[in-house]
């Protein structure tokens, strides 16, 4: 049987660390807003390159409240792309704004710069560039467009941990970017975690009174705002595994090259594209073939498990129903949606299991 992720494969690896890390937590009786999250922020923020990073509930919260911080609101308009996991757009619809979507390029999956112009409008307040599946949009293009004009880019980093576009890491691209730590990802807590990145010192104040009630001094409330917070047992244990993370990327980049060199030239799939200064952290490892639900259910009867991220674009969910958006004029999403298929991957993921993987793929397609 090869799991589509093993989420024990990591705390296994970390058992020790984590554990003394959750004794170190217990004992203090800080369980909020101490020194466990002051030490991650300042941890995440050197990482990525940036001078803040702001811990708040999860990768959702920290879309909306980074919008909310910027002033977005009723009446604006958000750039977003037209092929990602929905929180992207909710995080939109969170502050009243409206997400408005850009098609993606099909090679990188990421939000094409090429297609900004025509959605631009006088509304148009900010763009989510995402980096889907691990790989860095193309955030430099999209800055060359949005810096004349006064729009806010926020990279939506929440499957890029630790990826990087020429040289410089995911988080430190943009004005700011958003991450999310739900488990399974790059850099994943024990339960739901997110955090905004900046280097912008205004934003991040507001951000840190806005994820606690509004308040920075003690019941001394400036805005009405919510209750979105890392917690300290959360902080403590993405502190050991960030210590690991660059190791962890690497083995995902082993493994996906061990799938490229198994799976190049079989039948009609498509390879995830690497373009040249990207650095690719394999959130996921994505192929892409017209035979997606035949090739997912052969793989499935052998013990292969897969899944599709999306199924559906945002768009054409109940939840957006009310944009009226068809999907003959977004055919680029529509088809990515028909299309991708997600391959079983995760740092410790073996050769035997991609072997096992990728000889089944070879003998669908003979
Ligand atoms: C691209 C993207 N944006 C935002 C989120 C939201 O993060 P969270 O699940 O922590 O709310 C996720 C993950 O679930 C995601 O994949």
């Amino acid at each position: 049987m090869t799991p589509f992720f093993d989420i024990n494969a990591s705390h296994i690896e970390l058992a020790e660390e984590l554990s003394s890390a959750f004794n170190r937590v217990m004992k203090s009786g800080h369980l909020i807003m101490g020194p466990e999250l002051s030490a991650f922020e300042g941890e995440f923020a050197r990482y990525c390159g940036a001078k803040h990073c702001v811990g708040v509930g999860n990768g959702l919260d920290a879309l909306a409240l980074t919008l909310r911080a910027k002033g977005i609101k009723e009446g604006d308009e958000v750039l977003v792309p037209s092929h990602t996991f929905i929180a992207t757009w909710l995080g939109v619809s969170m502050v009243g704004a409206t997400p408005v979507p850009v098609e993606i390029d099909p090679s990188t999956y990421n939000l094409d710069p090429r297609a900004i112009a025509a959605k631009l409008t006088s509304r148009t307040k900010a763009i989510i560039p995402v980096h889907l599946y691990g790989l860095p949009a193309a955030v430099d293009e999209i800055l060359n467009i949005a810096d004349p004009r006064g729009i806010f880019v926020l990279e939506d980093a929440a499957q890029a941990h630790g990826a990087t576009l020429r040289g410089k890491n995911t988080g430190a691209l943009g004005h700011a970017a958003t991450f999310s730590f739900y488990p399974t990802k790059n850099l994943g807590a024990m339960g739901d975690g997110g955090a905004v990145v900046t280097s912008d010192d205004e934003l991040a104040e507001k951000l840190r009174m806005l994820r606690n009630y509004g308040s920075s001094i003690k019941y001394v409330h400036e805005v009405a705002g919510v209750n979105s917070r890392l917690d300290e047992l959360q902080a403590a244990l993405l502190r050991i595994k960030l210590r690991h993370l660059d190791e962890w990327n690497r083995k995902r980049r082993a493994v996906a090259a061990q799938y490229a060199e198994r799976l190049e030239g079989v039948g009609d799939l498509s390879l995830p594209f690497v373009p040249e200064g990207s650095n690719h952290v394999f959130h996921l490892y994505v192929v892409r073939t017209k035979e997606r639900a035949k090739l997912a259910s052969y793989l499935a009867e052998r013990e292969i498990h897969t899944l599709v991220h999306y199924p559906a674009p945002p768009h054409a969910q109940g939840a957006y129903a009310a944009l009226g958006l068809s999907s003959s004029s977004l055919p680029l999403a529509t088809e990515a949606a028909n299309e991708v298929l997600s391959l079983p991957m995760w740092p410790q993921m073996t050769t035997d299991h991609v072997d096992a993987v990728t000889s089944h793929i070879r003998s669908f397609f003979a």
